[in-house]
């Protein structure tokens, strides 16, 4: 069996924002220098390990350079990784969506312009908001100019990009989030994601967020008035143009297998029947993966959980053959007064956004069938 999609995990940022719970450090020399000896070794381990499961990584169809900020990486970082790949007999072609995040305040445009002859066709731009207040308040390090100075080069150079974007933020600051959805979408790109923040114990800005009311109104109007721009919602917090999924991002929510590389990143190896899902450790322990196997029964809830993220027609009667149709008809009818799904044979639905932000109880009422 052949992985056709990898994540490799770039740790390092120039300054850590005051929210984000993602393994980073901030960036120096040394680190920079263990880090491209951990990627090495990784990537014999790796194979090793892919072998065992009796995988391999031939050529690559999504790459996805995720981090930490991977645009600090730059090009020698970059041909660095794509050089031990190849020796290591995996190709990265043309054809390869090949996606860098990029933080608008940390890149060069002769980086970028390195990036794209290295193949980079897709980068996922980490603006969070247009009000330069809230940009403050979230401790990052660009501005909203340099978000307009990003976007700019990007249509310049006419390639594909993302945009992140942040909702449920605290009431620091009175935000126009339509004024920012249209300035945004002004530039064009083709996929947003956007994120409802949220902030572990002993973050600054715990015990400040709005509550699930505002989120959840805030929510299903953003996914509406994307509609607007022809952007649409195909996934829990992902938005785009008809085309322009993310390709790399699917192979998750398909249960398909990634594999992955870098500190704290997580593979999944789909069999048959199993599953197995590997992590890198952080620290000293990076050559180290923990593994997790899922027998049948986990992964048949994994991939029922994961597909019911995407906004798609479920066949449930199909996913869940083991619950009697009768009963699926009930859940389904439920969910469909509820605005939770749409749909018009009783057991083929769409979940919309309003069952997206209730998704958790919705699995719960499959689950509960399920269990034995
Ligand atoms: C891990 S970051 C990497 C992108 C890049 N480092 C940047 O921030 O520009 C990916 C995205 O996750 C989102 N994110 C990070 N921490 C979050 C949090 N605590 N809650 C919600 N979204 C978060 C942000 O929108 C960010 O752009
Ligand atoms: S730049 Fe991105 S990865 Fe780094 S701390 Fe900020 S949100 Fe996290």
């Amino acid at each position: 069996m052949q992985v056709k999609s990898l994540y490799v995990h770039f740790p390092f940022c120039r300054h850590l924002c005051n929210y984000c719970d993602f393994h980073k450090s901030v960036i120096d020399d040394q680190k920079l220098k263990d880090f491209h000896k951990q990627l090495a070794n990784q990537i014999k381990s790796n194979n090793d390990f892919l072998k065992t499961q009796s995988f391999g990584m031939k050529e690559l169809s999504t790459l996805y350079i995720g981090g930490g900020t991977p645009s600090l990486w730059g090009e020698s970082g970059i041909s660095f990784l794509l050089e031990k790949l190849e020796s290591s007999g995996t190709k990265v072609s043309k054809d390869t969506e090949f996606t860098v995040e990029l933080n608008p305040g940390a890149w060069k445009k002769e980086e970028v312009f390195s990036l794209v002859e290295l193949g980079v066709n897709r980068f996922s731009v980490g603006v969070q908001s247009l009000n330069e207040q809230v940009l403050r308040k979230l401790d990052r390090i660009h501005s909203v100019d340099d978000v307009y100075k990003t976007l700019e080069l990007l249509n310049s150079l006419d390639i594909n990009y993302s945009v992140d974007f942040m909702l449920g933020l605290p009431a620091f600051e009175k935000r126009d989030l339509f004024k920012e959805v249209d300035e945004i979408a002004n530039f064009n790109p083709s996929h947003i994601s956007s994120y409802i923040l949220t902030v572990n114990k002993n973050y600054k800005h715990y015990g400040n967020l709005p509550d699930e009311d505002f989120v959840a109104n805030e929510y299903l109007a953003f996914v509406d008035y994307l509609k607007k721009y022809g952007i649409f919602q195909y996934e829990v917090s992902n938005f785009s143009k008809p085309g322009f999924e993310s390709r790399h991002n699917l192979q998750y929510w398909k249960s398909n297998s990634v594999a992955a590389l870098g500190p704290s990143a997580t593979g999944f190896l789909v069999k048959s029947d199993s599953a197995v899902r590997y992590r890198w450790k952080v620290g000293e322990k990076s050559n180290e993966y923990s593994i997790e196997n899922l027998d049948e029964k986990t992964l048949e809830f994994e991939k029922i959980y994961l597909a019911m993220r995407c906004a798609r027609k479920l066949d449930l009667s199909k996913l869940l053959p083991r619950i009697e149709k009768l009963e699926l008809e009930k859940v389904c009818n439920h969910w469909f007064l509820q605005g939770f799904c749409e749909g018009s044979d009783p057991c083929t639905v769409t979940l919309t956004s309003k069952g997206f932000l209730v998704l958790d109880s919705l699995f719960s009422d499959l689950f509960k069938f399920l269990k034995n």
